[in-house]
């Protein structure tokens, strides 16, 4: 095997592991590592949650004194700041390395180029970009907020096979089937929040909780907040969604009776300045939207959503049921046009995800 393909073999070990934090590092990033000696592994480690030692620290400890002259795979750049553990670069250092091998540069300002620049002072080789591309997709939302103060935006639509989204009453239980909705479940279990609109709250009674996951214990997942966009004060206090209400957000104008409760009151602000908010003071990095047509149209048409996921169901819900998309378009040179990333069949339903296209039509 040439060295560039055992570098792609152990940083795909090194990815595999990050992932099983895929649900519990946030705010955060994954992060997988494995250390190669003789080209066998001698120790792996992955971060599982904030204020839990970092990936290279697990791996590490289990290599022990076989660490010094091997090869760490790290997926995101070793980090070189004291936060609430040592930095992990030193650490690779006073092991002894040889060589560290990393998928992705971490853009975070704490780190940004220390990091590999802490390994190369002392002398260890550094190579970085091994399956960057797969090891970026463990930690959209992190790496976009770090690089432009953005949180990673995804809408998320169940329609009919007529882009109907619910009934003119605002019924809307359900257009897609069990797998499907289970498939959303995902989706909310990595996002930092899930942002809804007021209408669909007082339509729905939602929750927008993760309930249940394929084999993962929903005990140890970090749950997304839920952020209300509500610039009328119309939350009912007996909505279901305020039965958990430390993870309650509300965008709104201040109301008494949900700082008792201990929701987090924002100020009424523009979707830009929004989300910017959530990505500095809050570390929310992923958001998912799951709004009606309404508010789904006003995060398109400001150019906030960084990707589509759109549920459709094999049925028709006629025309007078609700459209997805609110918008009052009359030119073809005014559509909003979408690049395929991939299609799920999800029982009898499809998933389709998609990121706008860049160019004008
Ligand atoms: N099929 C699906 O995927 C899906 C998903 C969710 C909901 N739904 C359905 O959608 C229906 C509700 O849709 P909807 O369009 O009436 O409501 P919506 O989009 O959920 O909420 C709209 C409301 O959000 C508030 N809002 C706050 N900030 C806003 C902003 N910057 N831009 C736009 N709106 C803002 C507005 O109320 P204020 O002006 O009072 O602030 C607005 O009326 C329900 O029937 C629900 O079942 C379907």
């Amino acid at each position: 095997m040439s060295e560039l393909k055992k570098d792609q073999y152990w940083m795909q070990q090194a990815i595999e592991l990050a992932k099983r934090g895929l649900y519990s590092t946030k705010p955060n990033p994954n992060v997988g590592c494995v250390i190669v000696k003789d080209d066998q592994l001698i120790g792996e480690g992955f971060h599982p949650k904030a204020g839990q030692p970092h990936a290279e620290v697990f791996a590490l400890r289990q290599a022990a004194e076989q660490a010094q002259g091997a090869t760490a795979y790290v997926t995101l750049e070793p980090c070189a700041h004291y936060g609430r553990t040592p930095p992990c670069a030193e650490a690779l250092v006073k092991a002894q390395v040889k060589k560290v091998v990393v998928a992705c540069p971490d853009p975070n300002p704490l780190v940004a180029g220390k990091g590999v620049q802490i390994l190369k002072n002392a002398g260890i080789e550094v190579e970085v970009g091994i399956c960057e591309d797969l090891a970026e997709k463990l930690n959209q939302g992190f790496l976009k907020a770090m690089s432009t103060g953005m949180p990673y935006v995804r809408l998320k639509v169940a329609s009919s096979l007529d882009g109907r989204t619910a009934m003119a009453s605002g019924e809307s239980k359900w257009i897609t089937g069990a797998v499907a909705r289970q498939d959303v479940q995902h989706w909310r279990a990595i996002s930092g929040a899930v942002i809804t609109g007021i209408d669909t709250v007082i339509a729905d009674d939602c929750q927008l909780n993760v309930r249940s996951l394929d084999s993962v214990d929903i005990e140890t997942i970090a749950q997304p907040k839920r952020i209300i966009l509500d610039r009328q004060g119309r939350l009912p206090l007996a909505a279901k969604i305020l039965e958990n209400p430390e993870t309650v957000m509300v965008m709104g104008p201040y109301r008494q009776e949900l700082a008792d409760l201990g929701v987090i009151q924002l100020e009424i602000q523009p979707l830009k300045v929004l989300l910017q908010t959530l990505s500095k003071q809050y570390q929310i990095y992923d958001v998912l939207v799951e709004a009606g047509a309404t508010l789904s149209t006003a995060f398109l048409q400001e150019g906030l959503v960084d990707e589509l996921i759109s549920y459709i169901a094999p049925t028709l819900l006629g025309k007078s049921a609700r459209a997805m998309f609110n918008a009052e378009f009359e030119y073809m040179a005014q559509q909003l046009r979408f690049t395929l990333l991939d299609v799920t069949q999800l029982d009898q339903d499809i998933r389709l995800r998609l990121i706008p296209t860049q160019e004008k039509v």
